[in-house]
């Protein structure tokens, strides 16, 4: 195989392989894709593999590739972005917020567990929500920043947690993450009002438009980007490869 033709990346995470192919166009593009993923496999036979692709006309071959060798989808992202020059939330803001600096990392994870597990997002960890947590702040290490995981009061009280994110490939761009609501202030409208607030931070951050994502699953999530202007970005999917005899709660 001409090497120019074909590459590939591996992340090895803790608990799986992480499988990206990249091959140029070409002829026998699904056979070289599924060749390299039948050499991924062999040499992670030991842990489940992920792998990931957008759904679009220009990722269908990927698509195919790892169909046909036996990955499935088992998540679909919905992507959003916005332009975030000079925005300001058309909310009124009753928020009030503090960060980890002052409160510490504990506070954050004992709301971040009271936060997620059960959420509509398939990708997070109920049986284990403090590792998600963790793998988070692992994640961040480089740009680990306490000043920007914040915890948002409304009128005095704790309602929810979220984390201002930068990302270092593109200063210009920015992320909520681990953006959520305890479960007794859902359903109010505070959820919508927070989120604008989040991306007021962002653009006083520096950030020229945010780029926001949730499990397709998360309705409530996924109204709240649209009634704050954010506008499609398209579907990502995630596929798992589940080793035949393998338990599909290594998952979760
Ligand atoms: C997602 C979340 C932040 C929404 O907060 P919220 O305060 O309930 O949202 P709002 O009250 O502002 O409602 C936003 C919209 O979603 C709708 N909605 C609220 N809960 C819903 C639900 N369970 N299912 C479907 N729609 C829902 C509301 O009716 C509203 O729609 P509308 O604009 O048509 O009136 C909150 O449910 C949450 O914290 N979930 C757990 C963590 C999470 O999933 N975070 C997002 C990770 S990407």
């Amino acid at each position: 195989m001409n090497v120019s033709l074909a590459r590939f990346a591996l992340w090895n995470l803790k608990t799986c392989a992480l499988a990206n192919v990249v091959v140029g166009q070409h002829h026998n593009y699904v056979e070289i894709s599924q060749a390299l993923l039948d050499y991924v496999k062999e040499i992670f036979s030991d842990r489940p593999l992920v792998a990931a692709a957008w759904a679009t006309p220009d990722d269908q071959n990927w698509h195919n590739a790892l169909l046909r060798r036996g990955f499935e989808i088992y998540i679909e992202k919905c992507y959003f972005r916005k332009d975030l020059k000079g925005y300001i939330s058309p909310y009124a803001n009753h928020f009030a917020f503090q960060s980890m600096n002052e409160f510490g990392e504990n506070e954050f994870l004992n709301h971040f567990v009271r936060i997620f597990p059960g959420n509509a997002n398939r990708d997070f960890n109920n049986a284990n929500p403090k590792s998600d947590f963790y793998e988070l702040k692992g994640s961040s290490v480089e740009n680990f920043d306490p000043a920007r995981w914040k915890i948002a009061y409304f009128h005095g009280e704790a309602v929810g947690i979220m984390i201002l994110k930068m990302f270092e490939h593109d200063i210009r761009e920015g992320g909520l993450l681990s953006y959520g609501l305890f479960p007794e202030y859902r359903g109010k409208g505070l959820g919508k009002a927070l989120h604008a607030v989040g991306l007021e931070h962002l653009a006083q951050l520096g950030a020229e438009h945010y780029v926001g994502s949730t499990d397709c699953l998360n309705d409530a999530m996924i109204k709240i980007f649209e009634a704050n202007g954010c506008s499609d970005a398209g579907i990502r999917r995630q596929y798992r490869f589940l080793k035949p005899g393998s338990a599909a709660d290594i998952w979760i």
